[in-house]
């Protein structure tokens, strides 16, 4: 095999792929999207309706147990497949009301993301703190607006509401027509046509009849000379309509100031065909990484890529992890010699794979926008960038502060030692953060949210056999501590031993009651320094 790569090749596997997440609050219709997605790209063959709650079928992305049985996206799949000769590799984000650093961290691994809204809701609470994220991390945004077979609010109220709350313009793609209150239609202002409903479901079906015989196919003309006012009012609707967004720009969509809105129904597979066409066509390509030192464009023919995320345990029976990387720049081929930055070790990778959620391949190459999986033996954590030589750490992966704290309690005490090692290989997943207590060696776990504590106990009792609970603890956030002062730093640590904790990595942290202590000790003790993030 030649392993050398010219602009050429790399220029053209660039223009090949998008990568992008799915953000939505519970509910929306993410699952149900993501399945029509894969169905369309031949992935999977049938689309029966996806109910984990009731314990029927699952995804190919929910495949924890705890998913399973909640009926949740914990965890983050990776899905790839091809459509149009694209490359998608879609990111599935957790779909819970709880946050964890996973979801953060996916979002610096995608070049877009698309926004799914229930037409009924509008923008909740969950897509309104993931909308922030992506918009600080400057991501662009697609909006797909679900569950237009319900009854939901106005179309106009609900795309005001979206401008609002998105601050930005909207450019609508597709739009809803109605007739009678019902949705008969999804009008296309690219294509200048309209779609009728295709619906098997018998209710609709009839309704599918009646269209049929109403109205001509796939344009705005209706044939019936009782409907010459319904299509009057129509083409002057859409015309109306047209005039009151802004016309899609690509240029606009990449700087953020506008969002490409389309409506459908994930449950009946309408309008999802056009939302697919539009990511494979102007979905951004693979786009350069900002890195501490410099940025990092995809086209550069050295290899380098990040860690966004550790998976442990995938298969119970070998107890592997995998580190995921997100390729920034050059090409990965089988035998590729990687330089491991924050290790300065270099070594050979042959077996890098793909995922679609458990199924691996081997893969011979890989190119800026994939994402590739490789064994991880314990020494690969998230942030860590792997290159051909270069000194590069990507920024923007780690330093999140957890929000919520508990302390760690075995049912059993003689499992310590079980405990510990279990717990620090979840915490390379990096949904957690794990500290011990200086002065009583506690386990103390901090997260995100809420949820990331269940799956911690789920997960330590299917994998490692460890029963625990956790109690409340007095703490409300952490500063990591550091100072130039060897001996000030010891004597405050010594001082102070009730507040402090240690990080995997030995680094101490305080652990801070509330924001009027952490004022008060930064200004007892000047020469220590209270950092929301670790040294790198
Ligand atoms: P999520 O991943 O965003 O959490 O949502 P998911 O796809 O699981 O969908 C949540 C519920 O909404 C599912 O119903 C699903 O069938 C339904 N749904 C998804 N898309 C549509 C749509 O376009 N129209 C309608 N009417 N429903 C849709 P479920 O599992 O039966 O849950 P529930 O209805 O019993 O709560």
């Amino acid at each position: 095999m030649n392993f050398l790569i010219n602009v050429n090749e790399i220029t053209s596997e660039i223009k090949k792929r998008c990568t992008f997440a799915i953000i939505s609050h519970p509910d929306a219709g993410k699952t149900t999207i993501t399945e029509k997605l894969l169905y369309l790209g031949d992935v999977i063959r049938t689309v029966g309706v996806v109910k984990p709650k009731k314990n029927k079928k699952h995804t190919q992305s929910d495949w924890m147990d705890i998913e399973k049985k909640r009926g949740i996206s914990v965890s983050t799949s990776v899905l790839s497949f091809s459509y149009k000769n694209k490359l998608i590799n879609l990111l599935d984000t957790p779909g819970h009301s709880d946050f964890s650093e996973d979801t953060y961290r996916i979002l610096s691994a995608v070049d877009f993301c698309l926004m799914v809204i229930d037409a009924s809701k509008g923008v909740e609470s969950c897509t309104q703190k993931l909308l922030q994220v992506a918009k600080k991390k400057g991501i662009p945004i697609i909006t797909f607006i679900n569950k237009i077979d319900k009854d939901f609010k106005n179309v106009f109220l609900l795309l005001d509401e979206l401008e609002k709350e998105l601050n930005m313009l909207l450019s609508p793609i597709t739009y809803p027509i109605e007739y009678d209150n019902n949705i008969i239609g999804l009008y296309h202002f690219q294509n200048q046509k309209a779609y009728w409903y295709h619906n098997t479901k018998s209710l609709i079906y009839k309704k599918k009849q009646f269209l049929l015989n109403t109205f001509e196919k796939n344009n705005l003309i209706f044939t019936q000379e009782d409907n010459i006012k319904t299509q009057f009012f129509w083409k002057k609707k859409i015309n109306h309509i047209q005039k009151s967004y802004i016309n899609f720009q690509y240029k606009d969509f990449l700087l953020l100031d506008v969002n490409p809105v389309f409506f459908g129904s994930a449950l009946d597979n309408f309008g999802i065909v056009f939302l697919l066409n539009f990511l494979v066509k102007f979905g951004p390509i693979p786009q350069p990484k900002m890195a501490y030192t410099r940025k990092i464009f995809p086209n550069e023919l050295k290899f380098s890529g990040f860690v966004f995320k550790i998976q442990a345990n995938m298969n119970l029976k070998h107890r592997d992890r995998i580190a995921f990387i997100r390729v920034v720049s050059g090409k990965y081929f089988k035998g590729i010699k990687l330089f491991h930055v924050r290790t300065k070790k270099k070594f050979s990778i042959n077996n890098a794979i793909s995922l679609l959620a458990n199924n691996r391949t081997v893969l011979e190459t890989a190119y800026p926008g994939d994402i590739i999986g490789i064994y991880n033996h314990g020494n690969i954590r998230i942030g860590d960038s792997f290159t051909e030589s270069e000194d590069i750490q990507f920024s923007g992966i780690n330093n999140i502060i957890p929000e919520i704290f508990k302390s760690v309690h075995l049912i059993n005490p003689l499992h310590q030692k079980r405990l510990l090692k279990g717990i620090f290989q979840l915490e390379e997943e990096g949904a957690i953060q794990v500290f011990k207590k200086l002065n009583t060696n506690e386990v103390i776990i901090g997260a995100l949210g809420i949820l990331q504590f269940d799956v911690v106990s789920e997960r330590l009792k299917v994998e490692y056999q460890i029963e625990l609970i956790y109690k409340n603890v007095e703490i409300h956030t952490i500063r990591w501590i550091f100072s130039k002062n060897k001996i000030r730093y010891n004597d405050f640590i010594n001082d102070n031993k009730d507040f402090i904790g240690i990080d995997n990595e030995k680094n101490a942290v305080y652990f801070v009651p509330n924001i009027i202590h952490l004022n008060i000790i930064s200004e007892q003790n000047l020469d220590i320094f209270f950092l929301k993030k670790k040294k790198i």
